[in-house]
């Protein structure tokens, strides 16, 4: 038995990503510079995350259940993540600039990867988990640097 699931993985990376969110909500107005640091700490882990699914994971998910990219469950998971790269990129925009004063994209990509990281958690992680065999879920971690 592998000792993580992709499950496991990709939670514990969901529960990172979002402790580094909420330390830059918390700690903007006081530290500005901190705050950039972990602005530009939870853009690149989630882009990586992103790419994780989008080039490792969905591909399994479709080839399995035949979907073509564009439609089904994957598709609507994809254009969730083109929203969250939006909302990423108006927050870099103006935390470049200095202005902090960025709640508006904050409250919408807040309910964005709620919604979507539920989604993958309760279905498509555990449905990835029971398809593949411990060979090929190992070789997925393997291909996301574990
Ligand atoms: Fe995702
Ligand atoms: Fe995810």
């Amino acid at each position: 038995m592998p000792t993580t699931t992709i499950a496991e993985f990709m939670e514990q990376d969901h529960d990172r990503l979002d402790e580094i969110f909420n330390r830059f909500h918390t700690i903007k107005k006081q530290d500005a510079q901190t705050a950039r640091l972990l602005f530009q700490e939870l853009k690149t882990g989630l882009h990586r995350h992103i790419r994780w699914e989008e080039e490792i994971l969905f591909p399994v998910f479709e080839a399995q259940a035949e979907m073509a990219r564009d439609h089904g469950p994957t598709g609507v998971m994809r254009n969730e993540h083109r929203q969250i790269k939006d909302l990423l990129e108006q927050i870099q925009a103006k935390v470049a600039e200095g202005d902090l004063t960025t709640e508006e994209a904050e409250e919408g990509l807040l309910q964005v990867l709620t919604a979507h990281n539920v989604k993958e958690e309760k279905i498509l992680y555990p449905w990835i988990d029971t398809c593949v065999s411990d060979e090929e879920r190992a070789s997925l971690l393997a291909r996301m640097g574990n």
